[in-house]
């Protein structure tokens, strides 16, 4: 997302077309569902959908109404009800939610009054909430990750709706070596100090000097998937760490999340249809132990979230780029973003979003494991709350990178970071190997 450092109006309306199109979006995702449904929660790791409906209204309440406006809470109650700390996911369809109808209209409601305080706010670099619309970015992007989350909760509803038609992933493909490409070695600056909205857990840039590395230029796919299944690699310890052995034989698991064996094919179940495997896709649905297993027994590791990032926004020019082709916003010859296909595009379908270094389709299609933990940046500091980043630092989360199909393009960046439990692969999660020099 650009955010236009001209006039301050046209930042406010830049600002009320992101909260406008976050809300169709977010609506639209509802839209095919019952009443009943939205109450349905498919997982003990979801949420219902009416729980996320609540709240986005109430996030934004908090935020662009009584934080930047001093207004009165619409009902204190709301604050516990739809606070994600205090309310794990699986205790949430227990919890006296605002109905599917109700929870609409507190959302018109809250976001009437948002658009009315955006219009007299004075949106002033003195203060660091709103200097060049953070907060609004905050309340935007928030959003953005909910309705991806609810993606999620929704593929695993085996919702038959879904996907809505008309989204062919394009089919003009690229053809493209599955190599590596080499990233010599040398200084980058990693995070950034000025993307307008990045979060507290990009900041600041810094440098870090890395040793060259070889990394794929592409993402790891089903087949080469599937070679790794076919070779045994479920079955045989050495490729896994101690924690993901214990995973592997406690969970059962033998393939990634949704594939199903039919005859001597492989099928996925997606929105409770059955679908085959598209052996050029990027594999999605392994958890971290699986992508690390598989980069083993492919002799290679996975990156760094470092690494990562120098391939996707470093070239030999020396200059940090937004996005992997540059600093311009996605467009759709650039990446699988905004569920434009609700699932990941063969591997070559996006020539136009390469880096400098050669890499494709390291932002969108999948959320790409790297073998990092979540740990804050040298100087990080926390804001504007202490629960948004800070609580979850440590060894517990490892970092995702360049978002997947599902995520929208005003919430995915080169700096952007993303973290979950190394089991986790309800999320749209991929990954790509990387290897020493
Ligand atoms: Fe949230």
């Amino acid at each position: 997302m650009t955010i236009d450092l001209g006039s301050e109006h046209d930042l406010k309306e830049t600002i009320a077309t992101e909260l406008e199109g976050g809300r169709v979006r977010t609506l639209g995702l509802v839209e095919p569902f019952s009443e009943e449904d939205l109450w349905r929660s498919p997982s003990r790791l979801m949420s219902p959908l009416v729980w996320d409906l609540g709240h986005c209204a109430n996030y934004e309440e908090l935020w662009l109404l009584r934080n930047v406006a001093g207004h009165r809470p619409t009902d204190p109650s709301y604050d516990d009800i739809y606070n994600a700390f205090e309310h794990p996911r699986w205790e949430r369809p227990s919890l006296p939610l605002l109905g599917p109808a109700e929870a609409r209209a507190y959302m018109g409601d809250v976001r009437g009054k948002s658009l009315d305080v955006l219009e007299r706010v004075d949106l002033t670099p003195e203060e660091r909430l709103l200097d060049r619309g953070y907060v609004y970015g905050m309340v935007v992007q928030h959003e953005h990750m909910h309705d991806e989350t609810m993606l999620a909760t929704i593929q695993l509803m085996k919702e038959k709706a879904y996907p809505p038609a008309a989204t062919q992933p394009p089919t003009a493909v690229a053809r493209i070596e599955q190599d590596m490409v080499f990233v010599a070695e040398g200084s980058i600056e990693i995070g950034t100090s000025i993307e307008p909205w990045a979060f507290d857990n990009e900041r600041p840039a810094h440098r870090v000097d890395l040793p060259g590395f070889w990394i794929d230029r592409t993402p790891v796919t089903n087949a080469q998937y599937i070679a790794f299944i076919e070779a045994g690699g479920y079955q045989d310890p050495r490729h896994w760490t101690d924690a993901g052995w214990t995973w592997r034989q406690e969970s059962g698991k033998q393939a990634p999340g949704f594939w199903k064996r039919e005859g001597s094919s492989w099928v996925i179940g997606r929105y409770g249809r059955s679908v085959p495997v598209e052996l050029d896709e990027p594999v999605q649905h392994v958890c971290w132990y699986e992508a690390d297993a598989f980069a083993r027994w492919a002799g290679k590791r996975l990156p760094t979230e470092e690494e990562w990032e120098k391939a996707a926004s470093w070239g030999p020019d020396g200059r940090k780029r937004r996005f992997p082709w540059g600093d311009d916003d996605p467009t759709p010859d650039h990446a699988n973003v905004d569920q434009r296909h609700f699932g990941p595009a063969p591997i070559g379908a996006y020539p136009a979003g390469a880096s400098a270094y050669g890499c494709h389709q390291m932002i969108g299609d999948v959320w790409e494991w790297t073998s990092s933990d979540f740990q804050p940046y040298p100087g990080y500091e926390w804001f504007p709350y202490r629960e948004y980043s800070e609580v979850f630092f440590g060894t517990d989360y490892k970092v995702l990178r360049g978002g997947s199909w599902a995520t929208h393009t005003t919430a995915i960046r080169n700096t952007f970071r993303n973290w979950d439990y190394p089991i986790r692969r309800q999320i749209f999660c991929g990954f790509r190997c990387a290897k020493d020099a």
